[in-house]
C-alpha cells in the first residue's frame, strides 16, 4: 500500500518534470522533522510540540506537557515523562514527585524552582505511566534537544534510569552505579541523579540525591 502510494507520488513528480528526488519523508524511520528544522524560539517550538501527531501517546493526551521554567536557566531537570497530573494541567512535575523535587531545588539547590528549567523526555503521558517505548522517545528526542539549545543551560540533570538512558544512548549501566558522575553531553554537563518518584518510595536514597545536588551548587 505504501509502496503503491510512493509509486503514485513518484509519477505525479516526472509529470510536472521532475528527474531526481529524495527519499520521501513517509518512508523515513524516525521522526522525519530534524532537529536543525523546529523553531528557533521556545514559544514557537511549544506551539509546534501542541501540535505533534508523531506518536500513539498523542491520542490519549489531554495537554502536552512542554516544560517550563527560566528560558536562561543554567539548570535543566529531565524527567521521563508526564504523569496524570502532569497530563491534567499541562506542567511538568507538578503531582507528589514534583513537590519532592520542588523542595530539592528550594532546600539544597537554595534557589527558586521558576529560577530552573523542567522538561520530560516524553511530552505526553504514557498510559498509566507506563516508561516510554524508544519509539516513542526517539520521535519525541529531537523536541528536547532543542529545547535543550534554547535554554543553553550548563548543567543538565537526568532525573532516574529512563532519562538517563534515553538522553545518552546508554542502556547498559544501571543508575546506581552512574548517578552522581559527571558525563559530556555534547560540551555540558550531565549528571544523573535518582527520580524523584524512586525517593517517595525509597527515602534512604534521599541522601544520594542531596550529595548530587549539592555537587551541582558547587559548579554554579
Ligand atoms: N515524572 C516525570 O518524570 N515527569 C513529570 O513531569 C512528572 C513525574
Amino acid at each position: 500500500m505504501q509502496q503503491l502510494q510512493l509509486l503514485k507520488q513518484l509519477y505525479a513528480l516526472r509529470a510536472f518534470g521532475v528527474e531526481y528526488v529524495d527519499e520521501p519523508r513517509s518512508v523515513e524511520r524516525g521522526n522525519p522533522m530534524q532537529k536543525s528544522d523546529l523553531p528557533s524560539t521556545l514559544s514557537a517550538l511549544r506551539e509546534y510540540v501542541n501540535a505533534c501527531h508523531l506518536c500513539a501517546l498523542s491520542k490519549t493526551r489531554t495537554h502536552v506537557v512542554f516544560g517550563e521554567g527560566a528560558e536562561d536557566a543554567d539548570i535543566m531537570f529531565i524527567g521521563e515523562g508526564p504523569g496524570e497530573m502532569e497530563d491534567n494541567t499541562g506542567r511538568p512535575f507538578v503531582g507528589r514527585a514534583g513537590q519532592l523535587l520542588t523542595k530539592i531545588i528550594e532546600n539544597v539547590l537554595e534557589m527558586p524552582r521558576e529560577a530552573v528549567y523542567i522538561a520530560n523526555v516524553v511530552k505526553c503521558r504514557p498510559p498509566a505511566n507506563r516508561v516510554p517505548t524508544p519509539e516513542e522517545a526517539n520521535l519525541c528526542k529531537p523536541y528536547l534537544l532543542r529545547q535543550i539549545e534554547l535554554v543553553d543551560p550548563r548543567i543538565l540533570v537526568a532525573l532516574g534510569s529512563t532519562s538517563y538512558k534515553y538522553l545518552t544512548g546508554d542502556m547498559q549501566t544501571p543508575i546506581s552505579r552512574v548517578r552522581g558522575e559527571l558525563v559530556d553531553f555534547g560540551g555540558r554537563k550531565l549528571i544523573p541523579t535518582y527520580h524523584p518518584s524512586y525517593l517517595l518510595r525509597n527515602p534512604s536514597a534521599k541522601k544520594a540525591v542531596w550529595q548530587d545536588m549539592l555537587k551541582v551548587k558547587a559548579m554554579l
